[in-house]
């Protein structure tokens, strides 16, 4: 699926190299659930084990040390679990540094119904693409006097032309119908106007692939309302940020809806979900998102088969069992859940 980043120098007989990052909270507990799993479905993976997070703060004076970078860069390809970023304080955000430093430009998030878990709607089938790497998310903010406060939101031609040409392949390559830009570009004229201008552009080179807009709003009130009415919808980072959420409640939640982040030469796996401070330790999170993260980054490795059987045995257990984490309703610890996706392997 993901054609990008995989190690040249992968020989079948040895393991794929992978970054390991367990990140904060919950971190280690979904990602300790995914090595897990990887294993059981016979994939040799050489797990490099890299720090980023609260934790990594706390030790190294920095949220993302260098050797993680490095190792990544090493890689190509890592499977991360959520770091923890203090509110109006603290440290920078170590998700939002990786991104900018490996240039992870592209952020996808499939959102899809799960079997055996009751929503609102069946058969929720969208692919969130967002901007990773500019916004408001730039970081560039000052106390212009005291009690103003001032944030720079940068959009670039170059970072909104890149990812609307990823979203419009990814879209021809899985045989997707409709990409449809979500903006704000009747408040910020320029800024948005700008993403939408490059969007539009990169829309006229891909005729196979029907485009629309909608405001950003409006486009929440959508997706609460008729969810079928969208196919992929391509932002910039913030309102992908936020949306992402609001789709992840169409189908259960933020235990389940996993994503990559994607440049042109690595790839980093992780949910879109945080570090769950309220439920960190007691072994009761759900470590779906990340186990389907897991499934996506098998695929970019070419590990479809694996990452099958992985799908499947999820799919099984939700499906076909009732057991499942306290979030969708059960009683099953994390690890109870992922003895089950073992036993259900194919
Ligand atoms: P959160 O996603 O950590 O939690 C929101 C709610 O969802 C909580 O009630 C939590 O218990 C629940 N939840 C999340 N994942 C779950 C799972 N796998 N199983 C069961 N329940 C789950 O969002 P919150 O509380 O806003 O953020 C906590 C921290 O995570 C913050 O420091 C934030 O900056 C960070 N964060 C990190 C991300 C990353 O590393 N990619 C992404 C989002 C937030």
């Amino acid at each position: 699926m993901l054609a990008r980043g995989r190690r040249k120098d992968y020989q079948p007989d040895m393991g794929h190299a992978v970054t390991l990052i367990e990140g904060d909270g919950i971190g280690p507990e979904v990602t300790g659930a995914a090595v897990r799993v990887v294993e059981a479905a016979g994939v040799g993976v050489d797990w490099e084990r890299a720090e980023a997070g609260a934790a990594a703060a706390a030790r190294h004076g920095t949220a993302l040390p260098d050797a993680t970078i490095e190792s990544v860069r090493r890689t190509g390809v890592a499977l991360k679990g959520p770091t923890t970023t203090p509110v109006a304080s603290g440290h920078a955000s170590a998700n939002v540094a990786l991104r900018k430093a490996l240039d992870l430009y592209a952020n996808l998030r499939p959102v899809r119904s799960q079997a055996g878990v009751k929503t609102r709607y069946d058969g929720v089938d969208l692919v969130v693409v967002r901007e990773n790497t500019e916004d408001l998310y730039s970081g560039i903010e000052h106390v212009v006097v005291p009690g103003v406060v001032e944030t720079l939101k940068i959009i670039t031609e170059r970072a909104s032309s890149r990812i609307a040409e990823f979203a419009f392949r990814h879209a021809e390559r899985e045989g997707r119908r409709r990409i449809t830009a979500v903006h704000k570009a009747n408040i910020m004229k320029l800024s948005d106007g700008l993403f939408l201008e490059c969007c539009r552009r990169t829309a006229r080179a891909h005729p196979a692939v029907a485009y629309d807009e909608i405001i950003v709003d409006a486009c929440c009130l959508q997706l609460v309302r008729d969810p079928s009415r969208f196919d992929v919808l391509l932002l910039e980072n913030l309102y992908g940020d936020i949306v992402s959420d609001l789709c992840a409640g169409l189908v259960g939640g933020l235990g389940v809806v996993p994503g990559a982040n994607l440049g042109d030469r690595c790839a980093v796996f992780e949910a879109v979900h945080g570090s769950a401070p309220d439920i960190a330790g007691k072994g009761i999170a759900n470590p779906t998102a990340c186990l389907r993260s897991a499934t996506l980054m098998l695929r970019h490795l070419g590990e479809d088969r694996a990452a099958g059987r992985i799908d499947r045995a999820i799919d099984r257990v939700l499906g076909a069992s009732d057991v499942r984490t306290q979030d969708l309703g059960g009683k099953a610890t994390t690890l109870q859940f992922t003895d089950a996706i073992v036993a259900a392997l194919d």
